[in-house]
């Protein structure tokens, strides 16, 4: 749905609901207190009886709005203006829309918070909105959540309009791109696999202005990808290679790698029920990639990207890969199958090792990986590895940027003796449950070359088990953003 930006007095805007921005101890001001004055002050009033107090995410109606345009008001909380950070902002955005697409509306309207950059605010509050528009029910034979018609951004008349209107731009093509790859991710492994992610990522392609290549089996046995081949055997579904390229200019080559498991069953070791469960959310990565490729091209950023989604099932059918394969991989390295579960390093090692022969300058790849890495840094925090110190900072300050959350892990060499085989070069577990998400990390290290690579373990942030006001259970999107503010900045 469009998010477009307004520049009227808030009285004067005319929608089914007007979202208002409170800060937590403190009197209206600004367009809000113009509006306040025109309601009769009734702002004024229910936050002295303390019905309205502006803490984070206070969701208040208010359906008696006689003196503005609007049919209804909904108060939002946004915390202390102190702690109004893209964040909270974010979450406010979102915990309003969240609220209010419970039933079809047309229009939804937001005001920008008095007295902060009012594009920084349209850019952070816009992808909130759009966050909250839709939920997980996607199957569900009666829908329960309703994107509205129009969402617009109001700021005041004297706002910067051309930075405004840049802001929301950016704002309505990253949460598209987000809602894409949650989508994917919600989507049931019936009906995403392999050649149906193929054909959404063509089509994604030709409506966003970049292109896509899918490599079949064929062409994967020609390219040697021994690895990914020997996890896709388990499956009756075949595996796909999907090659996306942006070019917006001549220009070094960002390579984007995603982990694309469209079901991850475990294979022969095979995971519990329980574990099994939300394994849909094994393509997390690949859906990372493939959305935020999608904006890149969309913001014609200048720069060039390459985006290699690995895309398998992880089944154990008769002819899975069994433990104590050896498996030769594309770059020519020999790994020793001793855990099937541990599927994603393996179909990793031969998309990063076509990267490298695509002559990208740079590597990211995106991989909802180990439960070991959630061990680490909880569900809301992803693990950075890599083997460039400079370009992972890189990274993770394109995560800061986009408001997302990534802290290091470390890549000491000792890490690496714990992954070396007796029969192969190196095998894909170490067999002891220590340092999880490094040693796998370690695993990929083997076939990035001298490439600087950052790894992106995503296990927790890409799922969220249980709804919050601020959003929604299942896919959340995570890393998107990061992806296409790294694009933004890189040279
Ligand atoms: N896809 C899983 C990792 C995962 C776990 C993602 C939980 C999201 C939530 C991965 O393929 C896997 O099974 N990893 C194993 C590795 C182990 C066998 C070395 C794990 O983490 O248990
Ligand atoms: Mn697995
Ligand atoms: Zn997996």
């Amino acid at each position: 749905m469009p998010l477009t930006a307004q520049f009227a007095l808030l009285a004067e805007v005319s929608a089914d609901f007007l979202i208002l921005p409170i800060f937590e101890e403190e009197a209206p001001a600004g367009a809000l207190a113009q509006l306040d004055a025109r309601l009769g002050g009734v702002l004024t009033r229910l936050r002295q009886s303390g019905d309205i107090t502006g803490k984070a995410n206070e969701i208040t109606p208010l359906l008696d709005r006689a003196g503005a345009a609007t049919t209804r008001l909904l108060a939002v909380g946004l915390g202390k203006r102190s702690a109004a950070d893209q964040f909270a902002l974010r979450d406010a955005g979102a915990a309003a829309s969240r609220a209010l697409t419970d039933r079809p509306r047309q229009r939804l309207a937001m005001a920008l918070p008095d007295g902060l950059d009012a594009a920084a605010s349209a850019h952070a509050l816009g992808v909130g909105l759009l966050q909250g528009c839709d939920g997980p029910g996607i199957r569900k034979s009666k829908p329960e959540r309703f994107a509205p018609q129009e969402l617009w951004l109001v700021a005041p008349p004297a706002a910067p309009i051309d930075a405004v209107r840049e802001a929301t731009h950016r704002a309505a093509i990253e949460g598209k791109a987000i809602a894409l790859a949650r989508e994917l991710v919600n989507l049931p492994p019936s009906e995403l696999y392999p050649e149906s992610f193929a054909a959404r990522a063509t089509q994604v392609a030709g409506a966003s202005g970049f292109t896509c290549t899918i490599l079949d089996e064929k062409q994967l046995e020609a390219e040697r990808m021994g690895a990914l081949l020997a996890v896709a055997r388990g499956s009756d579904r075949p595996p796909r290679l999907i090659v996306l390229r942006y070019n917006g200019g001549n220009r070094p080559l960002l390579g984007l790698v995603g982990k694309g498991v469209t079901f991850d069953s475990g294979g022969l070791s095979l995971k519990s029920s329980e574990q099994m469960a939300d394994m849909k959310c094994d393509m997390a990565g690949a859906a990372a990639v493939l959305g935020a490729v999608s904006a890149i091209a969309e913001l014609r950023l200048p720069v060039s990207v390459l985006g290699v989604l690995a895309v398998v099932e992880n089944m154990p059918g008769g002819r899975a890969m069994k433990l104590g394969d050896v498996l030769h991989a594309r770059n020519g390295k020999t790994i020793e199958v001793l855990n099937t579960d541990a599927e994603g390093r393996l179909i990793l090692a031969d998309a990063l090792s076509y990267a490298v022969d695509q002559k990208a300058s740079h590597l990211v790849d995106l991989a909802t990986l180990t439960g070991a890495c959630m061990v680490a840094l909880g569900e809301d925090v992803a693990g950075l590895m890599g083997n460039d110190p400079a370009w992972s900072d890189n990274v993770l300050a394109a995560a800061w940027r986009a408001g997302e959350r990534a802290w290091p892990l470390p890549m000491f060499p000792a890490y690496g003796e714990l992954i070396k085989s007796n029969v192969a070069d190196i095998k894909n577990i170490t067999g002891k449950r220590f340092a999880g998400a490094i040693t796998a990390a370690k695993f990929l290290e083997h076939f990035v070359g001298t490439v600087p690579w950052a790894h992106l373990d995503i296990a927790g942030p890409a799922w969220a088990d249980a709804e919050s006001p601020t959003r929604d259970a299942g896919g959340t999107g995570a890393f998107v953003r990061t992806l296409i503010e790294l694009a933004r900045e890189y040279k």
